[in-house]
């Protein structure tokens, strides 16, 4: 298994391209699913993700095409064609590797009367139910059976317009959702929708397909669906996690990145907390300056759905704070079980308590270099950060989570000067 080698101590300096977006493209993808004519995403990231998204599709029946990117962004361009479908069944093998297999749900009912998805069931940060998914289906129409491991929804009539109101805010229930209604009869509204700017770039995309959408970037989305939708060219948006994690590098090493592609619009509020503790953050012609000079201050950050605090910033965010020069509070509202990473931070040296969902973060003077590993790909990404303040050596194993988020890691971090480097076992 390959690991990354970290040697620590350098400061960042210089330009990062940011890629599209991880959880955008997610959500985009099965779009295809919703029209039998061509659907063409531009600035995809290269990521295990996508490429494991792109092998659902094809089981589905679902042609596509990938090449390079000709649309001027760093990404590929992926070509979709469902024109008829194969099976409306995502299997057991494919789900398990994947958790956001459950976005052909919806789309799936929407436009074949039924779908049979495997259930996803837990996973690294916590048990992650999907009754929300099923619930605002069901709304419009879909009759849910769980058998066997698999979640059965069919509409032989097909969906219509319904009234949900989320009683917890979740990113992927509204996704699933949204991607419903907009083939069901009549129209939908969706109450207290999550609006995390993937689901903008969703219902933009959706637009972009005959889609009518009302309120999009609000907690209401009003739908009124169409019995068809045409096919589209859609570029995804830059990951603003991804740009977020180099903003931690930058402010961990003491450096400066120029995080290109990246928008400020999306970020306000992982950059409100960066410049709490004494970060410079600056837009720039085509991106955002990020630069911190000397040992940062403490900050109390408590994560919740967007615009808050991002819960997929909170780790790499543990890190930067694990350095400052004070106490810090980390709250995690959102998942129940997202600290993984402190005991491996804490085998670096890091002095982090955990009292339920709040962490207490004592800045310490310095890192120390360590074999380190994480279950999930945010954790992964908070100890990649550590090792590059740490002292000597850092060995991140199990880099498989990474692949499935951060495109060309190293060499993104390398090419402004981080001394890292992939090594494989095999
Ligand atoms: C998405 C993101 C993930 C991010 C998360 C929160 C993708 C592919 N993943 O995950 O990176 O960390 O949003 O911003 O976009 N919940 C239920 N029932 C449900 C669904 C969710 O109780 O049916 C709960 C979850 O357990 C969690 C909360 O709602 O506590 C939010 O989860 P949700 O927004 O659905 O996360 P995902 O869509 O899975």
């Amino acid at each position: 298994m390959d690991r990354i080698i970290i040697r620590g101590g350098r400061t960042l300096k210089g330009q990062v391209p940011i890629s599209g977006a991880k959880n955008a493209a997610l959500t985009l993808l099965p779009c295809a699913l919703l029209t039998d004519e061509k659907l063409t995403l531009t600035n995809l990231p290269r990521l295990a993700d996508v490429d494991s998204f792109g092998h659902l599709l094809n089981e589905l029946g679902v042609s596509t095409k990938v090449q390079r990117g000709t649309d001027g962004s760093i990404g590929r361009e992926m070509t979709m064609d469902a024109k008829s479908l194969a099976s409306t069944v995502a299997p057991y093998d494919i789900v398990r590797k994947m958790r956001a297999s459950i976005l052909v749900l919806g789309p799936l009912v929407a436009r074949a009367g039924e779908a049979k998805v495997s259930l996803p069931g837990g996973c690294a940060i916590g048990n992650r139910p999907i009754d929300l998914h099923l619930k605002a289906l069901e709304a419009l129409g879909a009759q849910i059976e769980l058998a066997a491991g698999y979640v059965k929804a069919t509409a032989p009539g097909g969906l219509t317009g319904g009234r949900y109101s989320f009683p917890v805010v979740s990113v992927g229930a509204t996704e699933n959702a949204l991607m419903a209604a907009v083939l069901a009869k009549g129209e939908t509204v969706l109450d207290n929708a999550a609006r995390e700017p993937e689901i903008v770039d969703l219902a933009n995309c959706l637009v972009a397909m005959g889609a009518e959408i009302d309120g999009i970037g609000t907690d209401r989305l009003v739908i009124r669906g169409k019995p068809r939708l045409n096919g589209a060219r859609y570029q995804v948006m830059p990951d603003r996690i991804e740009a977020g994690s180099y903003a931690c590098a930058a402010a961990i090493t003491g450096g400066e990145l120029d995080l290109m592609g990246a928008r400020m619009g999306d970020m306000a509020t992982i950059f409100d907390a960066m410049r709490v503790t004494g970060v410079d953050v600056t837009e720039i012609e085509g991106g955002i300056r990020v630069s911190a000079n000397g040992r940062l201050k403490p900050s109390n950050v408590s994560t919740a759905p967007f615009p808050a605090f991002p819960t997929d910033m909170q780790a790499q965010f543990m890190s930067m704070l694990a350095l400052a020069d004070g106490t810090s509070v980390l709250t995690e509202t959102i998942f129940e079980n997202r600290y993984m990473h402190v005991p491996e931070l804490a085998r670096m040296g890091a002095d982090i308590q955990v009292h339920g969902r709040t962490a207490i973060v004592k800045g310490v003077d310095g890192l120390v270099g360590a074999d380190v590993m994480a279950t999930d790909l945010r954790a992964s990404m908070s100890l990649v950060l550590a090792g590059l303040a740490a002292k000597g050596e850092t060995a991140v194993h199990r880099v498989y989570h990474l692949d499935r988020g951060y495109e060309r890691l190293e060499e993104k971090l390398s090419a402004v000067g981080a001394d890292i480097e992939r090594l494989s076992d095999g």
